[in-house]
């Protein structure tokens, strides 16, 4: 719990510089943005400002413990490390879209045991505990009922290489006729939360980051999600994350296997 109220505190706070930043640029204030894998793929300085915040805080708090951020780079230790996305959907961020977050977790041996993931625009707070259960704001979350794949609402995500992109279209294109409809959201951490909150039934991605999911899918799994990880299904790549209402787990998993998600 402590670990959870430290993300969730440093979360908010970051949340906070990120919805200042986004209401300026909106009002016509000027926001500097580089490129990284891919022309597509950007950060911008509130990104930056947003991470140092994060880890200022953290060292204030809890000091010596290592960061993994996405803009500052780091590796996980061997206690506690801390994993951030100083703003997960950082394309929606610059086009004026709210779907956006700050995700902060604490990993210890590469898992999570607690996150939390706070939307600026919202200011949803998203959190977990492992072993703990998940919440939204004073509300415990828990994953929907669903038991059909062809009703099933499911997120996907696309990665930044263009070639990878059209392959991930192929499969989506494959699914979107099984289940009920498609949803493309542009934030993995609010992806996995909506599996949690049963606003998705499920969701899947290539080639997301630690920082992208290590607080998400620690919501999705205390929610009653069924979740793998990068690295945990071969049959759906090795770089696949997966996450869905164990009513419907197993025939999804099954139909972006059928589709060829592992060559993706
Ligand atoms: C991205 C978002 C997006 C997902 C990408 C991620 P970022 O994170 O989560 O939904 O499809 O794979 O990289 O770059 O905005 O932090």
């Amino acid at each position: 719990n402590d670990l959870k109220n430290t993300a969730e505190q440093i979360a908010v706070e970051a949340a906070h510089l990120v919805r200042t930043a986004w209401v300026r640029m909106r009002s016509g204030g000027e926001v500097a943005v580089d490129t990284k894998s891919a022309e597509t793929d950007v950060v911008t300085a509130v990104d930056r400002e947003s991470e140092e915040l994060v880890r200022a805080r953290l060292e204030r708090i809890r000091p010596g413990e290592p960061v993994l951020g996405e803009e500052g780079g780091g590796a996980l230790g061997g206690g506690v490390t801390w994993v951030v996305d100083p703003i997960d959907g950082t394309v929606n961020f610059l086009y004026g879209l709210p779907a956006f977050a700050v995700s902060i977790a604490a990993q210890i041996d590469g898992v999570s045991v607690a996150g939390a993931v706070v939307e600026p625009v919202s200011g949803r707070r998203w959190t977990a505990v492992r072993g703990g259960g998940a919440w939204l704001d004073g509300d415990r979350l828990s994953v929907s009922a669903a038991d059909r794949l062809d009703l099933a609402l499911v997120g996907m995500g696309f990665s930044y290489a263009r070639d990878r992109r059209v392959r991930q279209g192929r499969l989506t294109a494959d699914l979107v006729g099984q289940v009920r409809d498609i949803r493309r959201r542009g934030a993995a951490s609010l992806d996995l939360c909506a599996v949690a909150a049963g606003w998705l039934d499920g969701y899947f991605e290539h080639g997301l980051h630690r920082w992208d999911w290590a607080a998400g899918a620690l919501i999705a799994r205390e929610a009653g999600a069924t979740v793998l990880l990068p690295g945990e299904a071969a049959d759906l790549g090795e770089d696949a994350t997966f996450a869905a209402s164990p009513g419907i787990a197993a025939e999804l998993r099954a139909a972006l296997a059928e589709g060829g998600a592992a060559e993706v």
